[in-house]
């Protein structure tokens, strides 16, 4: 059975939800699932654009078969040959030999390695060089590092299609509905996309900002990117969240509160903290245990907010591990300019608040440590309420001016 989308008169997605994964890249947790994006263009020639993971091969290929009629595969582009795109590739070659593939230099590098045969291969693709295919000229842009050193994306200069490989993606599948103007986007797909981002193409932003100012000179009508939605209206949303997001701007002034807590003492001084702050007048809040919360979660969380509060406790005289991948992942992931905040706890020799502050220091760039910060032994109790009194004060006078 074929399931497959329109999205103009010669152009259709056949791509494929994943619902059975529970691990995109065996790290991030994708309780929505994830789509697997590919296109075929119709034209004088036929276009394939990229393939999807091997467990969704089956339906591929119906897909495909099906929107192909009988006509035989005259081209594959290959935007990305990570395996959740170009798994399926060896399957084309089998059934469609005479297909020849479309990609960088580096593409084919890679794709060697992962041992597809040359004599597929194309003369491989550089920046501006263009194609035709009957009615449609397409222009090919180099886009490495978003999210792999090979990744090119395409402008079908004919219908305004950008194919955009990572780029612009999401998690969550798409539950048939497959462009932005058909979802409620901010209430159902923005904290995936966003988490998406921040985690897969993150820590390449400088790259994705290359990729953004040559998208800016193009007359952009639709952008079909790997995973998650079509978007056919409101681009500038879009295009201004990923510039956000590349350019480690927050999304919003507020408080992200990630506490890492053994036995709920330093967790009540985060809720003190976070009711204090409400009181204050910090709109815009968030709270997170680091040991029950994803880390992607946490990163996402990291790039929306302004001003993130580290309260931890001391564990062998060192940060709490689960904090510690937190930061590490901050680090990985490029975060930067934002304003942090510490609360540190231990019972003896109390080192969370000194080693975390160094952290942020070192190894963060253009971050800050407010002065300010609270200091509890064992537990805060209502003595040091003048200090979590103090301390939320010196946020709310940070984050709202
Ligand atoms: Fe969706 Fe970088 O692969």
């Amino acid at each position: 059975m074929h399931c497959v989308r329109k999205i103009t008169e010669d152009l259709y997605w056949i791509g494929v939800n994943d619902r059975r994964l529970a691990l995109f890249e065996n790290i991030h947790p994708i309780p929505r699932g994830v789509s697997y994006n590919s296109y075929v263009l119709l034209d004088e020639k036929t276009v394939l654009f990229d393939t999807v993971d091997w467990s969704a091969c089956r339906q591929f290929l119906d897909n495909l078969e099906f929107v192909l009629n009988g006509r035989k595969l005259d081209y594959l582009v290959m935007h990305h040959v990570e395996p959740d795109h170009a798994a399926s590739l060896q399957e084309i070659l089998l059934r469609w030999p005479e297909v020849k593939i479309i990609a960088t230099s580096k593409a084919f590098d890679l794709l060697k390695q992962f041992g597809i045969n040359t004599d597929h291969f194309e003369e491989p693709v550089k920046e501006g060089d263009t194609r035709c295919f009957g009615r449609h000229t397409v222009t090919f842009f180099v886009a490495p590092m978003v999210h792999w050193p090979e990744v090119m994306v395409t402008f079908d200069k004919t219908n305004g299609v950008l194919f955009s490989a990572d780029a612009f993606g999401s998690f969550s599948a798409l539950n048939g509905k497959l462009f932005n103007d058909e979802v409620d986007f901010d209430r159902d797909w923005i904290d995936e996309t966003r988490r998406y981002y921040t985690n897969i193409v993150g820590k390449y932003g400088m790259q994705v900002q290359t990729l953004l100012k040559k998208a800016k000179k193009l007359d952009i009508k639709m952008i079909c990117p790997l995973h998650g939605l079509v978007w056919r209206s409101n681009l500038e949303y879009i295009l201004d969240k990923h510039d956000k997001w590349s350019r480690y701007e927050p999304e919003q002034k507020g408080v992200l509160i990630v506490f890492g807590s053994m036995y709920g003492n330093t967790e009540r001084a985060a809720d003190a903290l976070a009711v204090k702050l409400t009181e204050k007048g910090v709109k815009d809040m968030a709270v997170y245990d680091v040991s029950s919360t994803h880390v992607s979660t946490l990163i996402a969380e990291s790039f929306r907010f302004s001003h993130i509060v580290l309260a931890c406790v001391t564990y062998n005289l060192g940060i709490y591990p689960p904090m510690q991948t937190y930061l590490h992942d901050l680090k990985a992931l490029n975060v930067q300019n934002r304003t942090f905040a510490i609360m540190e706890n231990g019972s003896w020799a109390c080192t969370s608040g000194k080693l975390m502050t160094e952290f942020v220091q070192k190894e963060l760039k253009n971050c800050s440590v407010l002065e300010n910060k609270v200091s509890i032994r064992s537990s805060l109790g209502d003595a040091g309420e003048p200090a979590l009194d103090s301390f939320a004060s010196a946020i709310a006078k940070s984050v709202n001016g």
